[in-house]
């Protein structure tokens, strides 16, 4: 029978309510919690952050709460200029980077989930193991036949200019976890940021393996999930534009039938 309900043990309970920090101005911020270990369900606890003591971002606070108040509280983060992908997580109900997103771009408590429809590791820390093996299928190198060069392949500037809105990509996976099509068909449809990779890889000019990517992509799941409901390049945090990529691998595919 088809189950309409979500299990009982997923649904989020109210959690804890931490003692709030002495300052001129505090703010409020309800974060999920989730322990397996503990094995309970989850939880939302509030904590409340003098943010005059602060620095301007998300993850300032959260590090601030890590360090002053719970150190329990278990998230990733690295370079905190939007650069390694480390921490991202579903903020004030949009899926974007904790060190890009300024607290004052949100209105009342700061609400911090992790990303969206992934299996959670612990608190805001998913398991991106689907998604880095799925990067990993796309096979993201240069593949060639022709002999070595003696130095490196060579690119005209136009041909580099190709990859630009392609390479930037931090693989933070905002983009995938908001796509409806991904959460429903993820372990089959590659989802948005790994098609932009993809399609990095096909368009790179010195690469000599694009017929045996395409062939690879040419499976009714793995490219074909993506009904253009455009989720994702509102999410990108980079600005970049993951449906257009798959738009311009649908075309690619159309071309070579042609
Ligand atoms: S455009 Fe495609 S990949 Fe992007 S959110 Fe929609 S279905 Fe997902
Ligand atoms: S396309 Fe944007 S949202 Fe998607 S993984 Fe890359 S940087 Fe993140
Ligand atoms: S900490 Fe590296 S992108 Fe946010």
């Amino acid at each position: 029978m088809v189950q309409l309900t979500l299990p009982k043990n997923s649904r989020v309970k109210p959690g804890k309510n931490w003692p709030a920090q002495d300052g001129g101005k505090t703010r409020k911020f309800r974060i999920y919690r989730y322990d397996p270990d503990e094995g309970g369900n989850p939880q939302l606890d509030t904590y409340h952050v003098d943010v005059e003591d602060c620095g301007p971002m998300v993850l300032d606070a959260i590090i601030k709460i890590k360090n002053e108040i719970d150190p329990t509280l278990t998230f990733r983060r690295s370079c905190r200029e939007g650069i390694c992908g480390s921490c991202a997580m579903n903020i004030d109900g949009t899926n974007t980077l904790a060190c890009l997103k300024g607290l004052e771009e949100i209105k009342g408590p700061v609400k911090i989930y992790p990303l969206p429809h992934m299996p959670v590791v612990k608190d805001l820390v998913p398991d991106m193991t689907q998604f880095y093996t799925q990067h990993r299928s796309i096979e993201p190198w240069l593949k060639t036949e022709t002999v070595e060069p003696r130095k490196e392949w060579l690119q005209s500037y136009e041909d580099r200019g190709r990859l630009d809105g392609l390479y930037e990509c931090i693989l933070c996976a905002c983009c995938s976890t908001s796509c409806p099509s991904y959460w429903w068909n993820g372990e089959r449809y590659l989802g948005p940021a790994i098609l932009l990779q993809a399609y990095r890889w096909l368009i790179d000019s010195r690469d000599e393996a694009t017929g045996e990517r395409l062939d690879d992509l040419e499976d009714p799941f793995r490219l074909y999930r993506c009904h253009t409901i455009m989720n994702c390049t509102k999410a990108c945090p980079k600005d970049l534009n993951p449906a257009k990529a798959i738009a311009e691998v649908k075309k690619m595919m159309l071309e070579r039938r042609m």
